[in-house]
């Protein structure tokens, strides 16, 4: 049996992550591909429940908290993808990216303290490709205007979102055989055929 992948999504909000996850799923659905999907913070029942805390408008946590908050979201995803890993399509909706990219590049916090948390949860587990799905400056303000149910992180201002993704890119150019950027500028369903012909090729 060949082996599957993990195959995460980052970008910032607004960047059209979400609409590309799932037009994925339903390209493996289609064709009965057994895969699993999870998105952080969040995945199952008790990561939801801490995504709730973090991302509850009333809440009000330090840079360090949030960090440990979705390090500990995380923590509660680990057997799932530590049981099929190698074995099971993983789509995972943000990753450890997002991690270094919001929590270090956006509000600060060290990055080898980042780093050592993710390796101590991860251990040997390795993503092996991520779209990194990016918007400019314009279709930011608009995209994140149009919004409807804002949570506590979809209310930073731009300079922070713009500084997150600016990190993204820089992690993505430390090995840039295993990202691949889309530029949620173009036209959608380009982007769509992009993803899915490299989906096809890591997952034969
Ligand atoms: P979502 O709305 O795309 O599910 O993401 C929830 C928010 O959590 C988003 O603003 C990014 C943020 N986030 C971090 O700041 N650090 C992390 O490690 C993760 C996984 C998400």
């Amino acid at each position: 049996m060949s082996k599957k992948p993990i195959i995460v999504f980052e970008g910032i909000e607004g960047s059209g992550k979400s609409h590309h996850i799932s037009a994925v799923s339903k390209y493996l659905d289609k064709k009965r591909i057994s895969y699993i999907k999870i998105r952080e913070p969040g995945g199952n029942l008790n990561s939801e429940k801490i995504r709730r805390l973090i991302l509850n408008n009333k809440s009000d946590f330090n840079k360090n908290t949030d960090l440990l908050l979705y390090l500990a979201a995380r923590s509660e995803n680990i057997n799932t993808i530590k049981n099929s890993y190698k074995k099971k399509i993983l789509l995972i909706d943000r990753f450890t990216d997002s991690t270094i990219a919001y929590q270090h590049f956006g509000m600060g916090v060290d990055i080898n303290l980042i780093k050592t948390l993710n390796k101590f949860l991860l251990k040997n587990i390795k993503v092996d490709f991520t779209f990194l799905n990016v918007v400019n400056k314009r279709n930011l303000y608009s995209r994140l205007k149009k919004r409807k149910s804002l949570n506590r992180y979809d209310k930073f201002d731009m300079s922070f979102y713009r500084k997150v993704q600016k990190g993204f890119i820089k992690l993505s150019n430390i090995n840039k055989k295993k990202y691949q950027l889309i530029d949620s500028n173009l036209d959608i369903k380009e982007n769509e055929h992009l993803i899915l012909s490299i989906i096809d090729r890591l997952i034969k």
